[in-house]
Formats: C-alpha cells, sequence, structure tokens
C-alpha cells in the first residue's frame, strides 16, 4: 500500500489559485472541492475554474463533487481535466452508471460517503470503484476537527476491501494533519486529504513531505 498526499485548495487563497498549485507540486494530487450550496452549506468553484487550474499546474486534479445531481455533472468535470472525480453516495441517483461513465471518460471514479453513512450497503459496489472517501467531517468547511469516530469506519473498509482482493484506494478527508494522519494509517488509508494541515503552514510543500513520511511509517510497521 503505498501512500497519497492529496492537499485540498479550499484551504489555499482563491485569488491566487495557480501559485497555490504550484506551491504543492510534490503532492500526488491536488483536491478541488466543488461545492453547490445545496448539498452542503457553502459555496466553491465549478467547471471553468477546474478548465483553469488543469493548466495551471502538473499535478493531477482529484475533484471532490459535494453537490446534488452529480449523475448529471460528474462526465463534465472529466472533460474539465480531472483525474478523478468523487461523486457523494447520498447525492447520486445511479452511482454505478456514474462510476461507469467516469471511468469511459478516462479517469478514475470514486464515491464518498458523509460520517452517518454506512459502507456495508456498498459492498457489492466496490468493484466499479477506484477510490472510497470516508469523510473524517460533516463536509462543507474546511479546518474542522477529526472525527475519531469514523476510524470503526475506515477499518470495516479496509477489511471489505481486502476481503475482495481489490484495488481500491482508501481515502480519509477532513481534520487530517500530523496529529491524526497515523491514526488514519493504522486504521486502513491510503490516500489523504489535508487543508488546513498544508495551507496554513509556513511551507506547504514541506508539510506534504512531513505528512507522507508520517503515513507511510505507519505502513512500514
Ligand atoms: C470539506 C472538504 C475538505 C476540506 C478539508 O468538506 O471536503 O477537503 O478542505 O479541510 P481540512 O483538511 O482543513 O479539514
Ligand atoms: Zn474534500
Amino acid at each position: 500500500m503505498s501512500v497519497q498526499i492529496s492537499p485540498s485548495i479550499l484551504s489555499a487563497d482563491f485569488a491566487r489559485l495557480a501559485d497555490e498549485a504550484k506551491a504543492v507540486e510534490g503532492a500526488d494530487w491536488l483536491h478541488v472541492d466543488v461545492m453547490d450550496n445545496h448539498f452542503v452549506p457553502n459555496l466553491t468553484l465549478g467547471l471553468p475554474v477546474v478548465e483553469s487550474l488543469r493548466k495551471a499546474t502538473g499535478t493531477p486534479l482529484d475533484c471532490h463533487l459535494m453537490i446534488e445531481d452529480p449523475d448529471r455533472w460528474a462526465p463534465a468535470y472529466v472533460e474539465a481535466g480531472a483525474s478523478s472525480v468523487t461523486f457523494h453516495a447520498e447525492a447520486a441517483r445511479a452511482p454505478v452508471r456514474i462510476a461507469r461513465e467516469i471511468r469511459h471518460k478516462g479517469a478514475r471514479a470514486s464515491m464518498a460517503l458523509r460520517p452517518a453513512t454506512p459502507i456495508e450497503p456498498y459492498e457489492d459496489l466496490l468493484p466499479e470503484l477506484d477510490m472510497l472517501l470516508i469523510m473524517t467531517i460533516e463536509p462543507g468547511f474546511g479546518g474542522q476537527p477529526f472525527l475519531d469516530i469514523m476510524l470503526p469506519k475506515i477499518r470495516r473498509t479496509r477489511a471489505l476491501i481486502d476481503k475482495h482482493g481489490l484495488e481500491l484506494w482508501l481515502q480519509v478527508d477532513g481534520g487530517v494533519s500530523a496529529e491524526t494522519i497515523e491514526r488514519c494509517a493504522e486504521a486502513g488509508a491510503d490516500n489523504f486529504v489535508a487543508g488546513t494541515a498544508v495551507y496554513g503552514a509556513d511551507d506547504p510543500a514541506a508539510a506534504v513531505r512531513a505528512l507522507r513520511e508520517q503515513a507511510a511509517a505507519v505502513h512500514r510497521h
């Protein structure tokens, strides 16, 4: 299991997105939070900004859609330049169809679960996905404290992935920091989103390296 870090530009300066993207070019992904003020009580950015980010950085874009009607919108994010598109299980009408469309268009398909959404009903869908995102906060805002109560769900998800022998990445998003990343890695996460912990640091690139090293040390043991 190799560790991947996906800094969230939600915590960056939105007036300087190109520079902020370049500041973390050692990261595996750039996490782009799309919010529509309906699925979550916050509004961020959409397709035109993703298109511009694609041109501004060589880092692949990991788009996290916190929007209603992902059935309609998810494929367009692949066309806009996302290499991975995550839709929410709670908002999807036909998750298998969405995942297949994302893959068909050439990106990695990923599904996210809010804290109150269990993994078990989705066990049979896991082969359709390239990544599963377990929210470790209520989605909508950066800077919230990590929810330790999500650790059992991360463990159960890792067990299901192993049981089926899947090459599925397990991403955690929300409150991931130097204080919490080891707990997430121990529970079985291998892809870590971090907003405040990266962009709140004096040296974002160094923060990415430090987080990666912490998580990798857990996986080595
Ligand atoms: C919130 C977003 C997160 C957010 C995480 O709904 O999905 O990606 O940026 O921010 P931190 O790392 O500060 O919790
Ligand atoms: Zn996110």
